[in-house]
């Protein structure tokens, strides 16, 4: 049993942020066993891990988010999505043929990935299944909770970054029957998107995903060019989503969207019919004008939402701060399109961003009791004249915070 004392947040729902001040949590086999207000007389003896001040909270949960693009971070802004994936994109993430740049690069990725507090990710590597299962080992051997795919690409892409179909799926059933049996880090389907993937490929990988019974990443109606190319390529499939659908690749396991801003009623259905998880990158669509989601209305509709880095197309790993962009950016979508959206609250982003995503992964994302304690200690951003709440400590954290003010993790209640 493991005792740690401090301010203690977690989302309990959708719009409630549960703050217990001044408390005890308690912590058997890497699993939430209670929060006390009072150190409880079965606990006497037990020594107790203080945090003070301090809060913890759930480790944060990453929907979308590209490894090898983690060396374009931050450069690379002038180009809107088509022209930034074949001018900058598609040529670096060529060089992952190479597995000692795969190594260098993900390691990295990996250990960055953990310094800002996420602990569950949904992961795109690239087609190259050596560089991808290095990536996923990686994250395997960390504990990380993640969904790891191997990209699948087979048209309008570059000649160096496009497969054959019979490649493309060889190598994805190789990919998957490798490491389906992981403990944490499992293997999921990832046809690039639409425009980059022939219905022979999609269809082929809809039979992979029914056999292994795998789920789906892809990006849905994530510009309004890629949005009008999908239903230009599949007239017959209704909608982007549905493009998956008459594959066979929805139904098998989690559902993952990325973007999901432009979507017709068919996507919104089959993603509420599916379980499907649309995520919302913020500085990604920002930094490559995508647009904005509606979040407070799909969520209201009953869409499933999570928040995602989308590194390199966007620039900052901590989802943390994806949670407080996503609360402006609702904002703003209400002001100029009130009748689109409704803005939400920052309880609602940090619900998406911790235990709406965490459950992708299984009990996480809460500090409820029987939930994993995949926790972060946050130290108080303070100022001497103003005294916070531990809720706001936390928004305060997500507003302002670096990877400074994470002063310890843990994940399945080892300390990291
Ligand atoms: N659509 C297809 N590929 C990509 C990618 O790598 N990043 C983003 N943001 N959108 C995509
Ligand atoms: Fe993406």
């Amino acid at each position: 049993m493991e005792l740690y004392h401090g301010n203690i947040v977690y989302s309990g729902s959708r719009e409630d942020l549960v703050q217990f001040p001044d408390s005890y949590i308690a912590v058997q086999d890497g699993i939430v066993e209670g929060i006390y207000p009072k150190l409880p007389e079965k606990f006497a003896g037990i020594p107790v891990t203080d945090y003070a001040d301090d809060v913890i909270i759930p480790a944060f949960s990453d929907l979308h988010v590209h490894a090898p693009q983690y060396p374009q971070r931050g450069t690379a802004m002038d180009a809107l999505l088509h022209d930034w994936l074949h001018s900058y994109t598609f040529p670096l993430e060529s060089r992952y043929a190479d597995l000692e740049y795969a190594r260098t690069v993900y390691d990295a990725f990996v250990e960055d990935m953990i310094l800002h507090g996420t602990m569950h990710a949904v992961v795109f590597g690239t087609i190259h299944r050596e560089a991808s299962g290095y990536l996923i080992e990686r994250m395997e051997k960390a504990g990380l909770r993640a969904l790891v795919g191997k990209v699948n690409m087979d048209m309008d892409s570059p000649e160096y970054l496009c497969e054959t179909v019979e490649e493309s799926l060889r190598e994805t059933e190789a990919f998957l029957e490798q490491y389906m049996s992981n403990r944490t880090a499992k293997p999921i389907l990832t046809p690039r998107f639409a425009p980059t993937c022939s219905r022979e490929l999609l269809k082929g990988l809809g039979k992979i995903g029914r056999k292994y019974q795998v789920g789906v990443q892809t990006h849905l109606v994530e510009s309004l060019w890629e949005a009008q190319e999908s239903v230009r390529l599949y007239p017959d499939c209704g909608s982007d989503t549905g493009i998956y659908e008459q594959a066979g690749l929805l139904g098998n396991g989690p559902v993952i969207g990325a973007h999901f801003i432009f979507p017709r009623e068919d996507d919104i259905r089959l993603m509420k019919k599916y379980g499907g998880y649309a995520v919302q990158c913020p500085d990604s669509t920002m930094n490559i004008i995508a647009g904005i989601m509606r979040t407070g209305t799909l969520s209201d509709e009953g869409v499933k939402i999570g928040l995602g880095s989308d590194l390199a197309g966007g620039s900052l790993f901590g989802i943390y701060t994806q949670a407080a962009r996503s609360v402006q950016l609702s904002k703003l979508k209400e002001f100029y399109e009130p009748d689109n959206n409704r803005a939400i609250s920052f309880a609602q982003a940090f619900w998406m961003a911790t235990r709406h995503g965490g459950a992708l992964f299984g009990n996480v994302g809460s500090l409820e009791k029987g939930y994993a304690f995949d926790a972060l200690v946050i130290s108080k951003i303070a100022d001497p004249f103003h005294e916070l709440s531990p809720a706001e400590i936390v928004e305060r954290f997500c507003y302002l915070g670096e990877t400074r003010h994470i002063k310890a993790r843990y994940l399945a209640g080892k300390k990291l």
